[in-house]
């Protein structure tokens, strides 16, 4: 078959922060499922990630940009260009532990501008272009956390609080249309995300967490069935259920139980 041939054929998909953890798991199903990607993320570690989806047959373009930029967000819709987007996963966040008035400004900015501002930012542009085609489905990496008050972590809870609404508004939105939106909202999860944020020494960060090629999974299936969101584990289920009836005074102090610098080691 020739290159433009499959090009025709084979859908793509855009991951973001795809080059580890849930991102990298979800862009992974992507090519198991058919699809040539479109990959971004900030560190050098998106060439390799590049490699081996490569290698798994898929045509494979990447960009190691910083998605908190609005620059950044910009380079990628560009390399999008006008190709169909079939799947937009949402996916690169990342955490930011240890007391808010101890957290430098620069640091939680970041946080807010990869979470939230980027990527509504390129979720606006590319669902634009899957509203014209009347296609498309969307998965947000949203978070349990986005359900309680982030003690110690507090500008992240929140960023993925805004992620979990901003999903359901947006899927209600377009439900007139053939666009699904889908937040997955994982657990702990066993990538990198506790040493990026700080919180190795936690409770939450020491602790059992869920493996993220099984988080992915469930994610991608909701997607592909179109549900608003899902949440990954029973476990997690459980405590999704518990945050909605306890009071947010309750979920503070039980995450500051979690979250607290040096919690783990007790
Ligand atoms: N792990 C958990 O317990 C957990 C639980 C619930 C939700 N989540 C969410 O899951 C998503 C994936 O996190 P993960 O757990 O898989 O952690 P991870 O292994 O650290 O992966 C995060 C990915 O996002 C990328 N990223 C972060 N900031 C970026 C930026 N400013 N610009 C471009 N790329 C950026 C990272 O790339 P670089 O390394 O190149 O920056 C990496 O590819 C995040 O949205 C996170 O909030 C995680």
């Amino acid at each position: 078959m020739s290159e433009s041939m499959s090009d025709s054929i084979r859908p793509l998909a855009v991951v973001t922060g795809a080059s580890s953890g849930i991102g990298y798991e979800l862009a992974k199903l992507a090519v198991e499922n058919g699809h040539d990607l479109v990959i971004a993320a900030d560190r050098p570690e998106i060439v390799e990630a590049a490699q081996a989806f490569q290698g798994m047959g898929a045509k494979v373009e990447h960009l190691q940009v910083d998605l908190a930029e609005r620059d950044g967000v910009d380079k990628l819709v560009q390399l999008i260009g006008d190709r169909p987007v079939d799947v937009l996963i949402a996916n690169a966040g990342h955490g930011l532990g240890h007391a808010f008035l101890e957290q430098p400004a620069e640091d939680w900015m970041h946080v807010v501008n990869t979470n939230i501002t980027g990527t509504v930012y390129l979720v606006q542009q590319v669902v634009r272009q899957m509203v014209a085609r009347d296609k498309g489905r969307v998965l947000f990496t949203g978070s349990i956390a986005g359900l309680m008050p982030g003690t110690f972590q507090a500008v992240y809870n929140g960023s993925k609080a805004f992620i979990d609404s901003f999903s359901f508004a947006l899927r209600n939105e377009l439900k007139d249309t053939g666009i699904t939106v889908t937040c997955l909202m994982p657990g702990a999860t066993d990538t990198d995300f506790f040493e990026r944020a700080g919180m190795e020494d936690t409770k939450v960060g020491s602790g059992k967490k869920e493996d993220p090629a099984k988080v992915a999974k469930v994610g991608w299936e909701a997607m592909m069935k179109g549900e608003g969101d899902v949440v990954s584990g029973v476990k997690n289920k459980v405590q999704a259920a518990m945050a909605a009836v306890t009071p947010e005074t309750a979920l503070a102090e039980m995450h500051r139980k979690q979250a607290e610098p040096g919690s783990g080691q007790h």
